[in-house]
């Protein structure tokens, strides 16, 4: 059988009872699999790695060592959320490394967008490996694969160019040698969020938008400093608030800030005021090859406009992105 097809007899899961089945089979396969060895999962509180730390806890308890890396790349209040859940209301043993600084100072004057994410993901393998030696007893590695990145890696493995380097903890250093634990592989994004919620993950958890591995930094145009990087985290927040508030945030597939590496000239109480502007980007898609613009009311950006302007230091326009992908990515970089 090969090990990577998802078997024709699967059914797809649409339901709680049908979610319920599933995580009841891979609780009896995970066990049967790591036995009482430890298993470590890179926790990032993405749907993914949230529905696999979710389903693991439920499996084999504290045998499951979640290390969330904070790159300082996250959205505001991002890692805090990721404590409260796992550390706290899930009781997991969870280490959580604030790697801001490390990640930062790599990053300090690198303005090519591939290098950035190479540095990115590469330091993240680096602060994981790091925290892996340190702990004893450690066998598997959970990672919250699923069918998508099995068919893209095929697609990848017959010679087709990826757009963009993605990245993922694939590729730890060969003294690290884990065997995998990879309960989702077989399931699309859609059943990942039915079994989320099976597992009594919040809605809002297990219904995030996407957001890359790379995080802030591929929005923080060019080389990210701390200051504009600050202001694109609270612009986004006041985004993601105003698309919550006017129900948006439920109809729209992914949106968010991106700020370029450019200022203008803007005027303040009475004096000149230079700021970066906001870019406001917001797409619909089914499978992020191709995206759709979402048509915003103006009424609703004239109110982030208003907010952020007035709200966040260094931003003094707000742009709004109309480019559908292709020709445009969804990311900036
Ligand atoms: P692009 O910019 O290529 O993005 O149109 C398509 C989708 O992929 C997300 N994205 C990433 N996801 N690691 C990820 O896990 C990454 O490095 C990465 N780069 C882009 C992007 O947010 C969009 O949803």
């Amino acid at each position: 059988m090969d090990n990577n097809k998802r078997p024709e007899s699967m059914e797809r899961i649409t339901t709680p009872a049908l979610a319920e089945a599933f995580i009841n089979e891979q609780i009896t396969a995970v066990r049967n699999q790591v036995g009482d060895k430890k298993v470590l999962l890179a926790l990032s509180g993405g749907v993914d790695s949230s529905v696999v730390a979710a389903l693991l806890i439920k499996a084999i308890g504290k045998q499951l060592v979640c290390v969330h890396v904070n790159h300082g790349l996250m959205r505001k209040n991002e890692s805090e959320a990721v404590i409260d859940m796992f550390g706290r209301e899930l009781d997991a043993n969870l280490i959580y490394i604030d790697a801001t600084d490390r990640f930062l100072d790599l990053l300090a004057d690198v303005s090519e967008p591939e290098k950035k994410r190479k540095i990115i993901g590469a330091e993240f393998i680096n602060v994981f490996a790091d925290e892996a030696r340190k702990l004893e007893g450690v066998s598997y590695l959970a990672q919250g694969t699923i069918y998508p990145d099995i068919l893209e890696s095929i697609k990848q493995a017959e010679g087709k160019k990826a757009v963009k380097s993605h990245h993922n903890v694939g590729g730890l250093p060969e003294d690290l040698k884990f065997e995998l634990v990879e309960p989702l592989k077989f399931l699309y994004k859609d059943e990942v969020r039915v079994v989320g919620e099976a597992l009594g993950l919040p809605h809002n958890m297990v219904y995030r938008q996407p957001f890359p591995g790379p995080g802030l930094g591929v929005r923080c145009l060019g080389a990210i400093t701390r200051d504009r990087l600050h202001a694109l985290r609270e612009a986004d927040a006041i985004l993601r608030e105003e698309f919550d508030k006017c129900g948006l945030a439920e109809k729209v597939w992914q949106y968010f800030i991106a700020i370029p590496d450019i200022k203008s000239v803007g005027v303040k109480d009475e004096s000149r005021y230079e700021g970066w502007p906001a870019i406001i980007r917001a797409v619909n898609t089914k499978d992020a090859m191709t995206a759709t613009i979402e048509e915003i009311p103006y009424e609703i950006l004239h109110k982030i406009t208003y907010r952020i302007t007035h709200e966040v230091e260094g931003i003094n326009r707000v742009l709004l992105d109309l480019t559908p992908k292709p020709i445009g990515t969804i990311e900036w970089e």
